[in-house]
């Protein structure tokens, strides 16, 4: 894989300019590979590793039930949560770390149907991730919605025929597919404007888009913890409810943790004020902690630098590809503004090119049905890496080294 000397030295350039949101040195990545799959599990900070030891050794195996107080497990959620709060621009107090992306889903969903009870219907995106669809429609099920799936593109439209029917939009902020960026502010204010809240999937953008839900007026979002916050495989995930909704967020999951005074232990639910409504039950204080720690690795960044960082890996990947032939086959929006922290390539055996590019050392994924899926994480991914990667895509490509029987057999993970 020799990097053309004319992209190499661009490379070289982009690094040295975009050099404060890189930080490779703090995540445990092998040298010499290229992992462009950030986006669906992000690499591991070096911090972790240090951090579950003394979770697991100290403040388990020696401090044992003690450490609820001592190490503050109690309070890990809403700390860990007000962390990712300023990757998103939240204000304290609005983010707490609990459950899964799916879960929140359906918490959220329920509640902002229970904020607008006279309104029975939901905007969402046909091509939202399954799971953003399949729990809003067992929600909407539950709570007597209807689910109108309408394309970001046409929700104006729709909202203006529906008027004060609709209840919620929720959609994702980044197209997990195609990488587009939808309009996060302009969305959230067409909602605003008939009375309906705006609900964002943050999975593919909390971490690497300048989000700002507080400047935008954004009422409820979730996110993972597990793509370029880097929490490791299965990590908690995080709710976000603006303040000025805390106090009519009334979740459908009505547990323990939530409750305003969880040790009284009474018999009746009595939700606590703020977002520790959104909690439930005990979290996985192990991956919790994991999370936090992994946050580490976003001290003292401005999230526009390492946004600056990402537009620039994948306009430069783009260029790349554009120099060596493949522009073509680019499905991502190329305008930065619509551009999320990803590049897909379309390829009719993109299975296979993925597999052959995972053999050569780069990683990326595929997603159905023709898409070959490369996540840029701004902190440990050079243009040097995106260069490298774009050769490789070529190569196999143009040498058909998809052809090979090696990389069709289906793993289940892809
Ligand atoms: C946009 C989006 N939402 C949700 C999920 C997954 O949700 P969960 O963490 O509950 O599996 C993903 C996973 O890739 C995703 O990309």
């Amino acid at each position: 894989m020799d990097v053309p000397d004319d992209l190499a030295r661009r490379a070289a350039d982009l690094d040295v300019e975009h050099a404060d949101a890189y930080r490779r040195e703090l995540f445990s990545l092998p040298a010499d590979l290229v992992y462009l799959d950030g986006n669906s599990l992000g690499a591991l900070p070096r911090a972790v590793p240090a951090a579950l030891a003394d979770v697991a050794e100290r403040q388990w195996g020696d401090r044992l039930i003690r450490s609820w107080n001592e190490s503050d497990w109690w309070g890990a959620p809403e700390r860990v949560g007000d962390r990712i709060g300023r990757l998103v621009g939240a204000a304290p107090g609005q983010v707490v770390v609990t459950d899964s992306t799916s879960v929140n889903l359906f918490k959220v969903f329920v509640a902002a149907a229970r904020m607008r009870p006279q309104r029975r219907v939901v905007l969402t995106d046909p091509d939202s991730f399954p799971t953003d669809l399949y729990v809003l429609d067992g929600a909407a099920r539950l709570a007597g919605l209807t689910v109108e799936r309408v394309p970001p593109a046409e929700v104006a439209t729709r909202l203006g025929q529906l008027g004060p029917d609709v209840a919620l939009v929720s959609y994702s902020s980044v197209d997990y597919r195609t990488g587009e960026l939808w309009d996060l502010p302009e969305l959230t204010r067409i909602a605003h404007e008939l009375g309906a809240l705006a609900c964002w999937d943050l999975c593919h953008s909390a971490g690497v888009v300048d989000v700002r839900l507080d400047d935008h007026g954004a009422d409820l979002a979730v996110g993972c913890g597990y793509k370029y916050l880097n929490g490791g495989p299965g990590a908690p995930a995080f709710v976000y409810v603006r303040s000025e909704h805390q106090a009519t967020f009334d979740s459908p999951i009505t547990g323990w943790h939530g409750h305003v005074r969880p040790f009284a232990m009474e018999g009746a639910f009595d939700p606590a004020g703020g977002i520790t409504r959104a909690r439930v039950g005990t979290g996985p204080m192990l991956s919790i902690l994991a999370l936090e720690a992994a946050l580490s690795a976003y001290d003292g960044l401005s999230v526009p630098a390492v946004r600056a960082r990402s537009l620039s890996l994948t306009r430069f990947f783009v260029e790349c590809l554009d120099a060596l032939g493949h522009g073509d086959s680019v499905a991502t929006p190329r305008d930065d503004g619509r551009r999320g922290s990803q590049v897909a390539v379309r390829h009719p055996e993109a299975y296979a090119v993925v597999q052959a590019l995972m053999a050569r050392g780069v990683i990326g994924d595929f997603r159905e049905p023709d898409l070959v899926r490369l996540g840029f994480a701004p902190l440990y991914v050079s243009h040097h890496d995106a260069a490298r990667a774009a050769v490789a895509v070529a190569e196999v490509v143009d040498g058909q080294e998809y052809e090979r029987e090696e990389f069709r057999a289906r793993a289940t993970v892809t």
